[in-house]
C-alpha cells in the first residue's frame, strides 16, 4: 500500500509547482500506483531512468486502445494518430508526414517566424503591457502551425476553443463536457478536407490528402486524427515554452542578462528553458505489453503507466542542481521532447519557435517585468501539459 495519496496530477495548484512532490516521490516511492486519468489506475514514474525507458522500451505500447473509458471512444478520429499508435501503424504514419516535415521545409520558416513574432509585439507596444500567453505565446505557434497546415485565420483561434476543453479534460465527465466542442471541432475539420479534396492548394492538409489518394496510405479517421495531432502537438506545447521560459528567465535576472549578452548561449539557453519548464510534463499514456520490474515494482501485462518527464528533468541523479536555471548547462539530457521512435516530430520548429520568440522579445523591450505577483498566477489544468493561463507584462 502506498503511504502518498494520489495527487490529482491535472489541478492548476499542481502544475503550479509539482517539483518538491516529485523529488519526494523519486526518493521514495518512485513507482507510485495513481488514479490520475480519467480514473484509470496507472503506475506514475518519476525517476530520469525509469522515465527513459518507459519512452524508449518496446515492452510499452503506445496503443492504449483497448483501456480506453467509453467516454473517449466516441472521439475515435482523435485516438488514431501516431502517438497513440505502434509499428508497423506508427512507421507507417510517421514516414508519411516526416516528407512533409523536413528541416528544410523547417528552415524556410525563419523568416516567417521573425514577422509574426515582429507584428504582434507591434501590436502590443502601444499599449505598454500585454498578457504575453495570449498576445504573444500562442499565437506564434498557433499561427506557424495554422499556415503550415492551410487552417484559414479566422478559424485558428475557433480550432483552439475547441481543442482547449479536451486537452484540459481529465476525467470521464470533464470529456463528457468537452464533446459539443469536439463534435464541432470534426465538423469543420471534415468540412476542411473535404474543400481541400475539391480545391488542393500547396498546405501540408492538400499534401496528406494527396499521399493517401495516391498510395491509398491514410484511411479518413487516420487524415483526421493526423491533422488533428499536428495541430494541438504543433501549438499546446510551444505556446508553453515560450510562456513559462520568458518567466522562468525573468524570475533569473542573472541568467537572463547572460542570455541578453551571449548570442553564441541561444542554443543551449532553449535546451535548458526546455528542461527547466517541462512544457509537456506527463508523456502520453503506455501500456505494458510484458510483465516486467520497475524498480522494486513489478509491472503487469495491460497495465497503464505514466512517465513524468518533468520530474525526469529535474532529477538529481542526472543533473547537478536541477532547480537551478543554467542556460550554458552541458551536458543536458533532458527528456522534454520525448525520446526513441516517438521522439518530438517538431522538435526543430519548437527550437526555432522557442528561440526567435524569447531572443526578439528580450531584444525589443529590455524593460521587460512582470506586471503581476508570481504567486497570483494560474496555471492550466491539464495532466499532460504544464504552462501558464496568462502572463501579464510590462513591455
Ligand atoms: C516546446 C514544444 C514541444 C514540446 C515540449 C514537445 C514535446 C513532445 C514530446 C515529449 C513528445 C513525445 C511524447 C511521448 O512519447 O509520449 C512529442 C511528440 C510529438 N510532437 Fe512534439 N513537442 C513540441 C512541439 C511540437 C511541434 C511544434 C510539433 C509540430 C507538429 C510537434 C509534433 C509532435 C508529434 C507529431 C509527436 C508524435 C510523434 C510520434 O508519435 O512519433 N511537437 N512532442
Amino acid at each position: 500500500m502506498d503511504k502518498f495519496d494520489s495527487p490529482d496530477l491535472s489541478s492548476p495548484q499542481f502544475k503550479a509547482n509539482p517539483y518538491p512532490f516529485y523529488a519526494r516521490l523519486r526518493s521514495e516511492a518512485p513507482v507510485l500506483r495513481t488514479r490520475a486519468v480519467f480514473g484509470l489506475s496507472a503506475w506514475l514514474v518519476t525517476r530520469y531512468e525509469d522515465v527513459l525507458n518507459v519512452l524508449k522500451e518496446s515492452h510499452f505500447a503506445n496503443n492504449w486502445s483497448p483501456k480506453m473509458p467509453i467516454g473517449i471512444r466516441y472521439a475515435k478520429p482523435l485516438t488514431r494518430h501516431m502517438l497513440n499508435s505502434d509499428p508497423p501503424d506508427h512507421t507507417r504514419l510517421r514516414t508519411l508526414v516526416q516528407k512533409a516535415f523536413t528541416p528544410r521545409m523547417v528552415e524556410r520558416l525563419r523568416e516567417r517566424i521573425h514577422c509574426v513574432c515582429d507584428g504582434l509585439l507591434n501590436a502590443a507596444e502601444p499599449h505598454g503591457r500585454m498578457d504575453l500567453v495570449r498576445d504573444y505565446a500562442l499565437p506564434i505557434p498557433l499561427t506557424v502551425i495554422g499556415e503550415l497546415l492551410g487552417i484559414p485565420p479566422e478559424e485558428r483561434l475557433r480550432f483552439h476553443a475547441w481543442s482547449r476543453t479536451s486537452v484540459s479534460a481529465s476525467s470521464r465527465l470533464d470529456m463528457l463536457r468537452a464533446f459539443p466542442d469536439l463534435w464541432l471541432f470534426f465538423r469543420h475539420l471534415r468540412k476542411l478536407v473535404a474543400e481541400r479534396r475539391a480545391h488542393p492548394r500547396d498546405d501540408l492538409i492538400t499534401a496528406l490528402i494527396e499521399a493517401e489518394e495516391a498510395g491509398d496510405k491514410l484511411n479518413d479517421d487516420e487524415l483526421l486524427a493526423m491533422i488533428t495531432l499536428l495541430l494541438i502537438a504543433g501549438y499546446e506545447t510551444t505556446v508553453n515554452l515560450i510562456g513559462s521560459g520568458t518567466l522562468a528567465l525573468l524570475q533569473n535576472p542573472s541568467e537572463r542578462a547572460r542570455f541578453e549578452q551571449s548570442p553564441a548561449l541561444a542554443d543551449s539557453a532553449i535546451e535548458e528553458l526546455l528542461r527547466f519548464t517541462s512544457p509537456l510534463d506527463i508523456a502520453r499514456i503506455r501500456l505494458v505489453k510484458t510483465e516486467m520490474q520497475v524498480g522494486s515494482r513489478t509491472l503487469r501485462r495491460g497495465e497503464l503507466v505514466l512517465a513524468a518527464i518533468g520530474s525526469a528533468n529535474h532529477d538529481e541523479a542526472q543533473f547537478a542542481n536541477p532547480e537551478a536555471l543554467d542556460i550554458a548547462r552541458e551536458p543536458n539530457r533532458h527528456l522534454a521532447l520525448g525520446q526513441g521512435a516517438h521522439f518530438c516530430l517538431g522538435a526543430p520548429l519548437a527550437r526555432l519557435e522557442g528561440r526567435i520568440a524569447i531572443t526578439t522579445l528580450l531584444q525589443r523591450f529590455p524593460g521587460l517585468r512582470l506586471a503581476a505577483p508570481v504567486e497570483s498566477l494560474v496555471w492550466r489544468k491539464s495532466v499532460a501539459l504544464r504552462g501558464l493561463e496568462k502572463l501579464p507584462v510590462h513591455l
